[in-house]
């Protein structure tokens, strides 16, 4: 197990590139299983998700070729199986992506029930109801999703999505690219990475009109074929490292992004005091004065994202003044809050809304994180305090940040994982 020990209080100076998106990956690659030929995608991070998913086609008999750190070559002409091992499912959310790219594909999937990060209750009934609307027969047992066309191909229908959800929006998609006849997806929800999806399919040769917007169509095709493909750069991870400059102060140039996604990132952190500025795909960020106080809500795209919440709540918790700060999209996902208290943050959580204190500094202490974007906070949290923290439980962090260590070492930040020590056998009292 590896762990993150961090000397505060440096501001950042620098520059740093901006990683292919993790949530554009993590569809993209199960995407590939619709192509009937070899597609080669670029920019892909390298986290331990996209491993994941990569482990989990060659198992299916996908032929992964590795052309750079970030570019693979997939060829799924030679799909062996349409059952998901259940250990590799379950260590990620975005495994549900099997279920609607296999059925769309070979018209039958069996897939664990996914796992992912602890975010409160995660149902995935808005996907099964795309998949039966799709005229998919669905059962669930022993914690398996079974999945089954008839004549092994779906039949496109209207699907209208009770609640906004990116990855029921993504996965309807993948099952009625190849169905026969238009789906139509209403109350489909808009995130950059809907847009990559569709453009990755679109230029393998499907037909998918309207992402980005709430209605989206899709004429179903007879079949993909390959093509190269470049994932767009990940709006959150550019959003932590605004976060953390923001944390901090310093001047960091941030490259390879696209401005438009990061607008709502951009316009909170310039009320509270952070300067902006943006050029064709670099973001120059800024911290000199105090950071002020100010509310936020998430919400689906273009909303201020969720993704961001526990990286913002950070910055606030250093804010002039009283921040309130509303979850809007997950039930729960303040439980890093504890971890900022033990630093010295102010902050009382009833519900789903923070109310955040801000207080002069925050100081360095053992801390644990207990997902991605919940380690992020830390991670910023302990650029910013006085002090050597300690962060465990990493590999959260490294389910979705590229090369994170090194990043903010070149900015100047003081930062180095090392190995933990086993914890040491409980002495034999008996
Ligand atoms: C995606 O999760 C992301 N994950 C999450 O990012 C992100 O927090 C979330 O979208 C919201 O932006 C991936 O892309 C792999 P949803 P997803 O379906 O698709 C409810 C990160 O940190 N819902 O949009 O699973 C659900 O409970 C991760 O990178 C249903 O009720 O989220 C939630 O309240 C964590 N039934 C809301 O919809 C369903 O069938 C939105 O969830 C599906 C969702």
């Amino acid at each position: 197990m590896q762990k993150y020990v961090i000397h505060g209080g440096h501001p950042l100076f620098g520059e740093i590139e901006i990683s292919g998106a993790k949530n554009a990956a993590v569809a993209i690659i199960p995407a590939a299983l619709l192509v009937d030929g070899c597609c080669r995608i670029e920019n892909i991070p390298q986290i331990s998700d996209v491993t994941v998913v990569m482990e989990i086609l060659q198992e299916l008999g996908a032929d992964v070729r590795t052309i750079n750190k970030n570019t693979f070559e997939i060829d799924c002409r030679h799909i062996r199986s349409c059952r998901v091992p259940d250990e590799l499912a379950r260590r990620m959310r975005a495994s549900y992506y099997l279920i609607g790219a296999l059925l769309g594909r070979f018209g039958e999937a069996q897939v664990s029930m996914p796992g992912g990060c602890d975010l409160g209750v995660r149902p995935i009934d808005l996907h099964l109801k795309s998949f039966k609307a799709l005229g998919a027969d669905i059962d669930l047992q022993g914690g398996f999703v079974y999945a089954q066309a008839p004549q092994k191909r779906l039949t496109g229908a209207t699907i209208y999505m009770d609640q906004v959800s990116v990855g029921a929006t993504i996965n309807a998609i993948l099952a009625s690219v190849l169905a026969n006849g238009l789906t139509v997806i209403e109350n489909a929800a808009k995130e950059p990475h809907i847009v990559d999806v569709a453009n990755f399919l679109n230029s393998m040769g499907a037909n998918i009109m309207g992402a980005g917007t709430d209605v989206i169509k899709i004429h179903g095709v007879e079949s993909l074929h390959g093509g190269t493909y470049s994932i767009i750069p990940d709006q959150i991870e550019a959003g932590t490292y605004m976060a953390a400059v923001a944390a901090t102060g310093g001047s960091v140039l941030i490259r390879n992004i696209i401005p438009k996604h990061m607008d709502c990132i951009t316009a909170k952190l310039v009320e509270m005091g952070v300067e902006v500025e943006e050029n064709e795909d670099t973001l120059l960020v800024r911290r000199t004065g105090k950071l002020q106080k100010t509310n936020i809500k998430t919400l689906p795209y273009p909303g201020f994202p969720t993704d961001m919440q526990p990286q913002i709540t950070t910055v606030l918790s250093l804010a002039e003044g009283t921040s309130l700060v509303t979850e809007g999209v997950w039930g729960s996902r303040y439980r890093y809050v504890d971890e900022l208290k033990r630093m010295g943050a102010n902050i009382q959580v009833d519900d789903k809304t923070a109310v955040v204190e801000g207080v002069d500094h925050l100081t360095g202490a053992p801390i644990q994180a207990y997902d991605l974007r919940a380690g992020a906070a830390l991670v910023i949290a302990a650029l910013a305090a006085h002090g050597q923290s300690e962060i465990t439980q990493v590999q959260y962090i490294e389910r979705g940040y590229e090369d994170i260590i090194s990043k903010l070492r070149a900015l100047g930040a003081d930062i180095r994982s090392v190995e933990e020590p086993e914890e040491a056998p409980a002495a034999n009292v008996g």
